[in-house]
């Protein structure tokens, strides 16, 4: 009788409860961060490219992270849609204490205190020409300028309510002098999430119809966000924003960046957080819509995927789906 093979590592996977044993990482709703869109008005506004997911008014916001909360869901991300006649040249919507996000923050809160609210730092919802910041004449968007309205946009958020300030802009230098604003008003325990490595990428149209700034949108980020072609910049990135200050960091988009989610965990030890990005999210419904896989599949096993890689968590449009299937 032969005993080949010595070792069947087949064995034990051969049974349910077996592979449930040895699952080296597992997933569950307190992974998984929320992105909602809000708008004005008392409307729910489907978003043709994010079949699925739609705009809320500030009571829908409101309803999702009650929602979120029955599901186990930690923290939900918002995202405005700021009406055109608000947008200008200088954002300066950005830092309106009354703003959308600011109401819909303090609404969140008052509503559902035990949901973290996590907000974006960064202009491109309320400039007119749809970049992160400040533009100077040749359209180069200005770093430090720039990186002053982001202070007292976080600083606004954070007056709201805000538990963690995410900057999404990508400027030199603005997690420090974020830090230091929110210190400097009482906000010692609003974290920073910064989206340290954020690539310039092709997967955030739907997101930019959500936040209607794809049409407005002159010419491209890649002065400010990163080229594809570079994972070492990626570490260094990083390695700035945790000196500066940054609780946790992010990559984004996430699946075509796991290398970089591995590599900044392993560099760094520290709490690494992904974004599946609204063009992954509609490139997993698009393959679900032509039978190409199977949807509630494709959404587990890419979001186990990020927890493999390292992520702390994800942020990801099938938070509720990826939540009610890991509940039932
Ligand atoms: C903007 C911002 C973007 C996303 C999050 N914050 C878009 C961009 O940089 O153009 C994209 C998220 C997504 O595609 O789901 N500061």
């Amino acid at each position: 009788m032969s005993h080949y093979p010595a070792l069947r590592l087949r064995r034990t996977r051969a049974s349910a409860w077996s592979r449930r044993l040895y699952a080296e990482h597992v997933l569950t709703p307190a992974d998984l961060i929320w992105p909602l869109f809000v708008t004005e008005g008392d409307v729910e506004e489907p978003i043709a490219s994010l079949p699925g997911v739609s705009r809320w008014s500030i009571a829908g916001v409101v309803e999702r992270a009650r929602e979120a909360a029955s599901l186990g869901i930690p923290c939900v991300a918002l995202f405005p849609n700021t009406p055109a006649r608000l947008r200008s040249d200088d954002g300066r919507e950005a830092f309106n204490p009354d703003n959308l996000m600011c109401r819909a923050i303090r609404a969140i809160k008052d509503a559902v205190p035990n949901v973290g609210v996590l907000t974006d730092v960064a202009l491109d919802p309320y400039t007119s020409h749809g970049h992160d910041g400040l533009v100077d004449a040749a359209g180069y968007v200005l770093n430090d300028a720039t990186a002053d309205v982001l202070v007292r946009q976080a600083i606004v958020q954070a007056a709201a309510g805000a538990d963690i300030v995410a900057p999404s802009d990508m400027m030199d230098g603005r997690v420090g002098l974020i830090r230091t604003g929110l210190e400097g008003e009482g906000h010692a325990n609003v974290q920073i999430m910064s989206y340290a490595a954020k690539y310039a990428s092709g997967f955030y149209g739907p997101f930019r119809d959500a936040v209607g700034s794809r049409g407005l949108l002159k010419g491209d980020k890649k002065t400010y966000q990163m080229d594809p072609a570079n994972a070492e910049e990626a570490l260094r990135e990083v390695a700035l924003d945790l000196a500066e200050g940054a609780d946790s960091v992010m990559v984004k988009p996430g699946l075509p960046y796991l290398d970089i989610v591995a590599a900044v965990k392993a560099e760094f030890g520290v709490p690494v957080f992904a974004y599946q990005v609204s063009g992954e999210y509609a490139m997993i419904e698009a393959a679900a819509a032509v039978g190409a896989g199977d949807r509630d599949t494709l959404v587990l096993e890419t979001l186990l995927a990020f927890k493999r890689a390292g992520a702390s968590g994800m942020l990801t449009y099938h938070a509720p789906l990826a939540a009610r299937l890991l509940a039932a």
